[in-house]
């Protein structure tokens, strides 16, 4: 049985966790267990343990992690641990009413995963305003992309 795939939540009101069991649901159908955890248990650690990870954040108050994520961002910058081996993919949650803030916090997080040396397995998954039904069937599509992509990189780094 390989690992799961480390499902991290970063939420304020509770959409991204709504998007983060529907993501887990479909990965499960198609036999790809998941470990949901909240991003406040979350340590830098877990990502040294792991070789697949899907972040689900939204994005707060002009920009700002929502206060579930910060101790986990923070820690990650002190502890800059090698992520090279890791394969992500982030699903963003916001609203363009807060522009020029719509989604900070999931690209300042995939910009420090880059920056660690982690491997960006699909383009990020947006959701504005939701999320609607529309929107979680698509986080559920998008989904099972992502875990063929992971394993697209699984293979090219042998
Ligand atoms: C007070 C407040 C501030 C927000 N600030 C931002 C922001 O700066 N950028 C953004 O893209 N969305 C922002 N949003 C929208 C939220 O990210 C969006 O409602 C999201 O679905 C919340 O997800 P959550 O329930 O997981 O916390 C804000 C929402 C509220 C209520």
């Amino acid at each position: 049985m390989p690992d799961p795939i480390l499902i991290l939540i970063g939420t304020q009101t509770g959409n991204s966790e709504r998007v983060a069991d529907d993501v887990a649901d479909a990965l499960a159908e198609v036999g790809h267990t998941s470990l949901l955890v909240d991003m406040a248990d979350a340590v830098p650690e877990m990502l040294e343990e792991t070789d697949r990870l899907i972040t689900v954040l939204c994005t707060w108050a002009e920009g700002t992690f929502p206060d579930n994520a910060v101790e986990f961002y923070d820690s990650l910058v002190a502890l800059a641990p090698d992520l090279s081996h890791l394969a992500y993919g982030t699903i963003g949650l916001g609203d363009h009413l807060y522009d020029p803030y719509f989604l900070t916090a999931a690209y300042r997080l995939e910009d420090r995963l880059d920056t660690l040396g982690a491997t960006r397995a699909l383009p990020i998954f947006e959701i504005d305003k939701g999320p609607s039904a529309e929107d979680l069937d698509g986080a559920q599509a998008w989904a099972l992309r992502c875990a063929e992509a992971f394993e697209r990189v699984r293979t090219k780094m042998g």
